[in-house]
């Protein structure tokens, strides 16, 4: 008999039916009623089975083994679930030792000790719930995007571009470490290395995906990027995924109308589709804001946060009136911001949150941020000194997007290229698409990760990705 999707018997309620069920035991009360859960929901399906059932079968029914019931569907007499399997027939599939089963160890284990031992969380609850979210999270992605026309670029992973001129990349070569190859100067020979020249891991599909949106109008990508960048916050990965569309004739008010236009889709289409896990992670973050302070605590749950972007119009706001509000405030005429404030410094994340959770509490795009703090590929603004960026901000992350009309006239480009010192020769294919019928053209990146923090309300990005990469972290 083909296997029954628990997911599907808890939706139909329907009954007098036999089923086959397969999953992993969540628990196993007085011998008789077995909480069945295979991960195609939150909800588990309850077993009843025979007293009497064999008894060595009945040991081993332990959290965490793996069974197969046959059996039927029944209306349930018992509170909390409308149907239950009574069971035919049990069969184990897989033993789970409780003194062993390191998820069994803990009464509640913590989310610290939960992420050490990443390979088993996925079997619970919150972890259930968070990476369905993700699931319907990447696909609302592309469907976004493919109804809007979008074609889909696979940007390469391996390259020799430093997209955003960070410097943060992770070498990509097959040379021996103890003895590699030299030039007479004795700088490492590059010409000997797998590709013939020194590669790494991108940062950024944006500069192949502008190849591509001059041809298709419209594509994004959607891969993992990687940046060594030595940060252990909360909100950094050296592994994640990002998002980047690119947009052939858009100004960066149409870039802003389309981030703004794709937030609110795929949070929509989250909630519409995950409303059990959200409710559930909403749970979760009531009990967690129960053990802080009054005045930490978050004035909006997470259903109402996220219903609150539904329907709220991002605040749009300059770098330069970001600043002034800053100045004007009262947490830096008490000097409560760690880092100075003033023109022209880059955005620290005490001041992007001050802005977003204090003073607007509404997600906020910045443009127009100074030349010098931004890559070398936004478009110069006429009054030479800022640039069309723009970064959105939403409450409890910071930055969760960042991108740029970019600059589609050559000289400027070059000019920039050549004052920040980034070879012109070696870009000649990107500097081509401003030779051969350059257009004004925008596009932005969104950190998945982020988005799938905001739309759980996890509070560390290390517990919304499978497998966290970071510093001195790459286990599993
Ligand atoms: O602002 P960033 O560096 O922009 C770019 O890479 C552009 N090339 C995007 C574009 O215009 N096509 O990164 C974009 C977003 C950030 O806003 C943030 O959400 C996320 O990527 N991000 C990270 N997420 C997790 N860990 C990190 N280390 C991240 N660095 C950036
Ligand atoms: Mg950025």
């Amino acid at each position: 008999m083909t296997r029954t999707k628990i997911k599907d018997i808890l939706q139909n309620e329907q009954t007098d039916y036999k089923v086959t069920v397969k999953g992993w035991v969540r628990s196993f009360r007085n011998n008789q009623f077995i909480a069945l859960n295979d991960g195609s929901c939150m909800g588990n399906i309850q077993v009843v089975i025979e007293l009497g059932t064999d008894e060595n079968l009945v040991k081993s029914i332990n959290n965490g083994a793996s069974i197969s019931v046959d059996g039927t569907v029944i209306a349930s007499m018992g509170k909390g679930q409308k149907v239950e399997i009574k069971a035919d027939s049990v069969t184990l599939l897989g033993e789970c030792d409780p003194e062993k089963f390191p998820l069994q160890l803990k009464n509640k284990p913590s989310l610290e000790y939960l992420r050490e031992i990443a390979h088993l969380r996925f079997r619970t609850n919150t972890f259930g719930a968070i990476f369905r979210v993700r699931h319907t999270l990447s696909y609302a992605i592309h469907k976004f995007f493919n109804d809007k026309g979008f074609v889909y670029l696979h940007t390469p992973i391996v390259t020799a571009s430093d997209a955003e001129g960070a410097g943060e990349m992770f070498k990509v070569t097959t040379l021996p470490f103890d003895n590699p190859p030299r030039n007479e100067d004795g700088t490492i020979d590059y010409r000997e290395d797998f590709f013939g020249r020194c590669t790494n891991l991108t940062v950024s599909g944006q500069l192949e995906a502008e190849l591509g949106a001059m041809a298709f109008s419209e594509v994004y990508t959607f891969g993992p990027t990687f940046r060594a960048e030595n940060s252990n916050t909360a909100r950094h990965l050296a592994e994640f995924w990002m998002i980047e569309p690119e947009v052939a004739f858009n100004d960066i008010v149409d870039n802003m109308d389309l981030a703004e236009d794709f937030i609110r889709y795929v949070i929509a289409y989250a909630m519409e589709h995950n409303r059990e896990d959200i409710e559930f992670l909403a749970q979760r973050l009531v009990d967690e804001e129960k053990q802080k302070p009054m005045n930490e605590r978050s004035e909006l749950g997470l259903v109402e946060k996220l219903e609150f972007v539904l329907n709220n119009k991002f605040e749009r706001i300059t770098y330069t009136q970001a600043i002034d509000i800053l100045l004007d405030s009262p947490a830096y005429k008490k000097k409560k911001f760690a880092y100075e404030v003033k023109w022209g410094i880059d955005l620290q994340s005490e001041h992007e949150r001050y802005l977003v959770e204090k003073h607007f509490k509404k997600p906020v795009i910045v443009t127009g941020y100074p030349k010098d703090i931004k890559a070398f590929y936004m478009r110069q603004n006429d009054d030479g000194k800022t640039v069309a960026a723009m970064d959105i901000l939403v409450p409890g992350i910071g930055e969760l997007v960042g991108g740029s009309q970019r600059e589609e006239r050559l000289e400027n480009l070059t000019t920039r290229m050549n004052e920040m010192h980034i070879p012109t020769d070696e870009m000649y294919w990107y500097l081509d698409t401003r030779r051969f019928g350059t257009v004004p053209h925008a596009g932005f990146g969104l950190g998945f990760e982020r988005l799938v923090l905001f739309v759980t309300g996890m509070g560390n990005i290390r517990d919304v990705i499978p497998f966290p990469r970071t510093p001195k972290n790459a286990e599993f």
